[in-house]
């Protein structure tokens, strides 16, 4: 799961995800990064680790870290929150295979209709609540097509 900072949107995607596979008894590995160097070993922005424990879903463990290219090696798919996320990461890419391990997360609930999870940093705890609904529906989607094994 990758975004800008890895202190928003991708540690809820990360925590989300997590829970529901560690509640299926599934061995996936989830992870999250940002593209960008910003925050760098900070704990998710308090807000969003808010919005988490009203709903359950703890994000308070999780560090931020730069997405990196062997990111490409030890994940089989790499989900960016908004389009500018998989514009940087296919930016990193070297292959056909690397650039298709990268996805939009949001096109997992519309398909193809390529819309952003938008960035909460500026905004209301609304906006954050905005953000987990848009994350909760993106990774129940994704642990559905891990379930069926659904082609990806
Ligand atoms: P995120 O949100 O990409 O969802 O983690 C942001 C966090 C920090 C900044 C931008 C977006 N920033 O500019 O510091």
């Amino acid at each position: 799961m990758v975004c800008l900072g890895n202190i928003c949107r991708s540690p809820m995607a990360d925590g989300l995800l997590r829970k529901k596979v560690a509640d299926s008894g599934l061995n996936v590995r989830v992870d999250s990064a940002g593209t960008s160097a910003y925050h760098v070993g900070d704990a998710p922005d308090h807000r969003m680790i808010e919005t988490g424990n009203q709903c359950g879903v703890p994000i308070d463990f999780l560090r931020a870290r730069q997405f990196v290219k062997s990111d490409f090696d030890e994940f089989d798919l790499i989900y960016g929150m908004d389009n500018q996320n998989v514009t940087n990461m296919l930016s990193m890419a070297t292959s056909e295979g690397e650039r298709q391990k990268v996805r939009l997360i949001l096109n997992e609930v519309n398909p193809k209709s390529n819309e952003d999870v938008p960035d909460p940093y500026y905004g209301t705890m609304d906006d954050f609540m905005h953000v987990f609904t848009l994350l909760d529906k993106a990774t129940d989607r994704i642990m559905q097509k891990i379930g069926t094994g659904e082609k990806w």
